[in-house]
């Protein structure tokens, strides 16, 4: 081949970091990684991307020495690797931020980030030293927490940073992140995205999941897409829109992602918030929910909307009056206002949500054992037949139905949880993020389900931080900020720029 000018020239670094070929995983008898190849240069980001349960997940724990891969090999800079486990792919320089949130609750921010590496002057830990390095982690993230707060204080987005915070101060060479952003707003999604190009510009190499395309295409220099665990496209990133990244996803056109729906005019009040508190979140606030109306609340990070319904459904304290079909209400706690026909959906999956280390089954009928309950025994076979029903209804996708809850993927787990909701019939149901982590296809189905919730004549109440979401399927959306409801946008309008000048109190006019 001539050398001519116009010939590419070949990257200066083109060598890979890091370079796995062939990498197949099975769990028992399920294949959920056939026989991958993958590459990850130094100072380029590469987006895995992929339906819930395609693998992701799997893949990067390999490569990051979570898991041991059935076949195939690893090589970095040339030379054939394996991991006894995440220590050793440190030592590496490979380091993972995992999809799930691992810090200690009852420690403090600083002693999260350093846990395991605690700072040592002498024998004695320097305590300040570490709460010092901790802020200034968090602070790079475009975060301000303060250092002594225990984490089970913050919010999921809080923790989710300081979980990446602790990651990046391990010294590294190749950093994956898998679906980081899943919980940030998108201003807090901006500084992380600011943070990934530092970390590239330095020379790293990155591993980007998410599941918000958009963001994929603004970020990532390639894309290698999976389905059913194997590798169905690579490509660089600028080849490639959202759309396209959406079929070869999926499998088919995600074109319309949001369902049909009219919204009814006239609605029987259902029920009704007046002057409620959650003492140290939310104040005053009122609200009234309609038969059959999908009602959103938007609002920032931290801005008190899941306190608020928690504190409606009997999670925390609260004070003020809530009305059920007219009757005056009080839940105690979380039984009572499930028993009353309220069914609240936690964001927190893994900590309110599902119980992670016992099977599908005993998660799907938890809260509803009493209809399985045959004299004094739970009828094993009705739980079985709900549990192919609930697989069937909500497409749970999982290789055999004899796993825990935690081995379930991430989005599969959240379907999980809505069919577990669904056993008890409830009248209200509360949906808190309801497709956090979720994929364009599935995303799809949930808002389709959620539509027919309220065809039904269920009520909804959709807390999200993605606003094209609330946008696409509520009928009304609340807005709040700084734990008060601070207005209601309906109809025309409906959009970014008057929930943001809510959300913030800046007008959308001053705000263009
Ligand atoms: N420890 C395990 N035991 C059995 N099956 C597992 C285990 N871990 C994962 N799986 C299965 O492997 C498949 C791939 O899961 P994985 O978590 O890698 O998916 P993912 O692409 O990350 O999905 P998501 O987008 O939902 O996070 C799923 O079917 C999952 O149920
Ligand atoms: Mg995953």
């Amino acid at each position: 081949m001539s050398m001519d000018a116009s010939d590419p020239q070949p990257l200066p670094n083109s060598q890979p970091l890091l370079q796995a070929s062939g990498l197949s995983k099975t769990f028992g008898i399920v294949e959920v990684l056939k026989d991958i190849d993958l590459s990850v240069r130094a100072g380029e980001v590469h987006a895995i991307i992929g339906e819930n349960g395609a693998g992701k997940s799997t893949l990067m724990k390999i490569l990051a020495g979570n898991h041991q891969p059935t076949r195939g090999e690893m090589m970095i800079d040339g030379q054939k690797v394996s991991f006894s486990g995440p220590v050793d792919a440190e030592h590496h320089g490979i380091v993972l931020v995992h999809q799930e949130i691992l810090l200690a609750p009852d420690l403090t921010v600083a002693q999260n980030i350093f846990l395991g590496r605690e700072l040592g002057r002498g024998l004695t830990m320097d305590d300040r030293a570490m709460r010092e390095a901790a802020v200034k982690a968090v602070r790079d993230l475009g975060a301000d927490l303060d250092p002594d707060t225990i984490v089970s204080r913050l919010s999921i987005a809080q923790r989710q940073l300081v979980q990446i915070a602790r990651v990046l101060l391990v010294p590294h060479r190749i950093v994956i992140f898998d679906e980081p952003t899943a919980s940030l707003t998108p201003h807090e999604t901006d500084a992380l995205i600011k943070v990934i190009r530092d970390i590239r510009a330095r020379g790293v190499g990155v591993l980007y999941i998410s599941h918000r395309l958009p963001e994929v295409k603004e970020i990532a220099d390639r894309v290698t897409v999976l389905r059913d665990g194997r590798l169905v496209a690579s490509q660089n990133a600028s080849d490639l829109q959202p759309s396209d990244m959406a079929r070869l996803m999926v499998g088919r056109d995600v074109a319309k992602l949001y369902p049909d729906r009219q919204s009814a005019e006239i609605r029987e009040t259902v029920l009704e918030v007046e002057g409620l508190d959650v003492p140290g979140y939310a104040q005053g606030a009122s609200f009234r929910l309609g038969k059959g109306e999908i009602l959103g609340f938007a609002g920032l990070i931290g801005a008190g909307r899941t306190e608020l319904m928690e504190g409606l459904v009997g999670l925390r304290p609260s004070r003020g009056a809530v009305r059920l079909n007219g009757q005056a209400v009080r839940f105690s706690d979380v039984h009572a206002s499930l028993k009353a026909g309220v069914a609240y959906l936690s964001e927190d999956r893994k900590g309110k949500g599902l119980l992670l280390s016992k099977d599908l089954t005993v998660n799907l009928t938890l809260a509803s054992l009493g209809k399985f309950v045959r004299g004094l025994q739970i009828d094993r076979k009705r739980e079985r037949e709900a549990l192919d029903r609930a697989i069937q209804d909500f497409d749970i996708r999982t290789g055999t139905k004899e796993i825990l809850a935690g081995q379930l993927s991430g989005g599969n787990q959240q379907k999980l949880l809505i069919a577990k909701m669904m056993l008890l019939d409830p009248q209200v149901v509360i949906i808190d993020e309801p497709t956090r982590g979720i994929d364009i296809g599935n995303k799809q189905q949930i808002y389709t389900f959620i539509a027919r919730l309220a065809e039904e004549g269920r009520s909804i109440i959709v807390v999200s931080s993605e606003m094209p979401e609330l946008i696409g399927i509520c009928d009304r959306i609340l807005v709040m900020r700084s734990g008060r409801i601070v207005g209601e946008v309906t109809g025309e309008r409906m959009n970014e720029n008057e929930i943001v000048g809510l959300a913030t109190g800046i007008s959308a006019g001053e705000a263009a």
